[in-house]
């Protein structure tokens, strides 16, 4: 069945919970929603996972439309939020609602993401009025890192912990349909996701929150430069690719790969008239 926004409203008021997913390209876009994850998050993550950088700020919109046009074409019932990278909405309410059209009309994603609260709500309100879907990101903002001095859990202190209450009820306020808690102590987790209507989607937060999402590749084993906390490995897929990459490059300098079973065959007797016009 096909999720949409209204699919998470509706979740979050069964006491259902919402699974989301990270996916940067048309396979593995294929495979997370086969699986059933209720939805796709194009991250502005992918800055780290698929193109190498130390963190999300170099991300540009043309980095993220590529990558969401791939996920949207791989995904059949998921909901693809695409995450609107650094200084494509902070920099003015014009520019938030642009861009978040762009993701829409020329990228095919069925919602947008973006950092912040209380001092990006005039762009949630304005691209909400729009008629594009919002999804806030509170707590942990990585495009924020260079303020926060580093990946550090936010909400320790009465005066943070306050600060992200009051953006989550402004991120509601202004209209978002869901909000993504990331990197906080799961008691203020539990606070929000109890005050809030709107979904919360947990990230380093509380497994009380209406939902969780995490990135494919730390959660499958394919991305060690950096393990939060937070992330729980269920598979090894790193080590098999590892094992399946080093029995090729054995199998190739050993000229036992491609056998027979792998390569085409040619009529005889074309193959005769060939090496007879050679001659
Ligand atoms: O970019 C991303 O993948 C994210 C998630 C970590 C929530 O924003």
């Amino acid at each position: 069945m096909k999720n949409t926004t209204a699919t998470f409203a509706q979740m979050k008021k069964n006491g259902e919970k919402i699974s989301m997913l990270t996916a940067y390209d048309y396979s593995t876009a294929k495979l997370v929603d086969k699986a059933g994850i209720n939805s796709i998050l194009v991250g502005d993550s992918l800055g780290m996972v698929m193109l190498g950088y130390p963190d999300s700020t170099r991300v540009t919109m043309e980095d993220m439309l590529h990558h969401v046009k791939a996920v949207v074409r791989g995904t059949e019932n998921a909901l693809v939020v695409a995450d609107m990278p650094f200084m494509s909405y902070q920099t003015s309410v014009y520019d938030a609602v642009k861009n978040a059209g762009r993701f829409i009309q020329e990228g095919g994603a069925g919602c947008v993401k973006l950092e912040g609260g209380v001092e990006v709500k005039e762009q949630i309100r304005a691209i909400v009025n729009a008629g594009i879907p919002v999804c806030a990101h509170i707590g942990l903002t990585p495009q924020s890192i260079n303020v926060f001095g580093g990946f550090k859990v936010q909400g320790k202190t009465v005066e943070t912990a306050k600060k992200i209450i009051e953006d989550a009820k402004a991120v509601q306020e202004a209209g978002a349909f869901a909000v993504v808690l990331e990197g906080i102590p799961a008691p203020l987790a539990d606070i929000i996701t109890n005050m809030l209507t709107i979904p919360t989607i947990g990230i380093g937060a509380s497994k009380n929150c209406d939902g969780q999402v995490l990135v494919y590749q730390d959660m499958v084993g394919m991305y060690s430069d950096f393990t939060p906390k937070f992330v729980k490995r269920y598979e090894n897929v790193g080590e098999v690719m590892t094992s399946a990459f080093k029995k090729y490059d054995e199998e190739v300098k050993a000229g036992v790969f491609p056998t027979e079973e792998y390569t085409y065959k040619i009529d005889e007797n074309v193959l005769k008239e060939i090496e007879a016009q050679l001659k």
